[in-house]
Parts: C-alpha cells; structure tokens; sequence
C-alpha cells in the first residue's frame, strides 16, 4: 500500500468512495492497493476508510456483493479473503494488500454455475435474492470448514474430529446463522447446502 497524493478540499469532494463526504469535509490521503479479485490483480486508490465492500461495488462495479445493514449484522456482504468468509462491510480495503478476495461474480468457472449456485436454483433458495449472494459465499465456506474438520456451536463433542460426513442439518444452520434472509427461505438455504454436502 502506498500512499499517492495528500488533498485538501477538492474536485472529488462529492464522492464518498473517493473520500469527500459531500459535506465540504477536507479529504484524507489517498492509498493505492493491489487486490487480487477472482484471480485478476486490480488497484484500487481509496481513502484508508474505505470498507472491502464499498470498493468492490463503487470501484470495481462488483456489485453482486450486497449492502444490507452495513455494521456487521446480516453477512449480505459476505466474500472470501484468501479463503475465509469475511463481512466485507466491516473490513477496511487498505487493509487487505496482495490478499487473494473472491465474490459471487468469481464461483463459476468457465460457464458454469459453482454447485451451490445450481443448488440454491433448485431447491428454490431465494425469493427476493438480496441476501443470496452472501448465502452462497457463506455455504461455500461452510463446507470448506467441515472439510477442515472446524467445529461448531452446534458440534456434540469438539474432542472428537469432524468431517464433512457430520455437517447435518443442525450444523448448516449454526454455521448459516450470520446470514439472514428476510424472505425466511432459511429451509430451503437449508436443503441447498445439505444437497451440496450430500454430492461432495
Ligand atoms: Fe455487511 Fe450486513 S451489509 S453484514
Ligand atoms: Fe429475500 Fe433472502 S431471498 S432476503
């Protein structure tokens, strides 16, 4: 990360992701990072108060991750930074160089839907769709944990070692909590990472 100009008040000061507020405010130094999103390096140059999830949707137009309650309570921003699912709402863009960040937009490959997004298709996951795309990065995650053998809140005995084979429907729904869903499709969210975990 590197530091790239020091402005007073200037001709971006309407552009809140640029760091004017809109309200005459002076701006901060700006910062260049180099992510790596999806597999592509991208820069970025921000205020060191950006979050992850205001640059992915206002400077890099990835706008599949979603803005909900944007303080940490819904995982309608869930993404994964170098493999582990992370509210992008509460993590700073500055803080994430050469890290390795994947979105909705980075799951298919070559054309294809990921499985869980097949799976969420089938078992009709979604009404509105607001909240999917962190339930999707979400479920992704979740059974890559359960292949790491991570327990839960919801695991009977942490001494004994966990496998993807014991991430019942009990399990998803711990692990799925963060994640809310105002259209209550939580059953079927429910039968899609079960389906996913049953195929694997
Ligand atoms: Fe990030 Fe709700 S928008 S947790
Ligand atoms: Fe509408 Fe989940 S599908 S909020």
């Amino acid at each position: 990360m590197s530091e790239t100009a020091e402005h007073g008040f200037g001709e971006s000061a309407g552009d809140p992701t640029n760091g004017g507020t809109g309200r005459g405010e002076p701006l901060l130094k700006l910062v260049a990072v180099t992510l790596i999103v999806n597999g592509q390096p991208r820069t970025v140059t921000v205020e060191p108060r950006l979050t992850l999830l205001d640059a992915l949707r206002e400077k890099l137009a990835l706008t599949g991750s979603k803005k909900a309650c944007d303080r940490g309570e819904c995982g309608a921003c869930t993404i994964h930074v170098n493999g582990r699912r992370v509210l992008s709402c509460m993590s700073l863009v500055a803080m994430q160089e050469g890290k390795e960040i994947t979105t909705i937009e980075g799951l298919e490959k070559n054309g294809m839907l990921h499985p869980l997004q097949s799976a969420f298709i089938e078992h009709d996951g979604f009404q509105c769709g607001f909240c999917t795309s962190g339930q999707i990065m979400s479920g992704v995650a979740v059974i890559e944990e359960a292949k790491f053998g991570w327990p839960s809140a919801a695991t009977a005995d942490v001494r004994d070692s966990f496998t993807l084979a014991d991430l019942s429907r009990a399990e998803i729904r711990e692990r799925m909590s963060g994640n809310l869903c105002r259209c209550a499709c939580y059953p079927n969210i429910v039968d899609a990472v079960a389906d996913v975990v049953a195929r694997s």
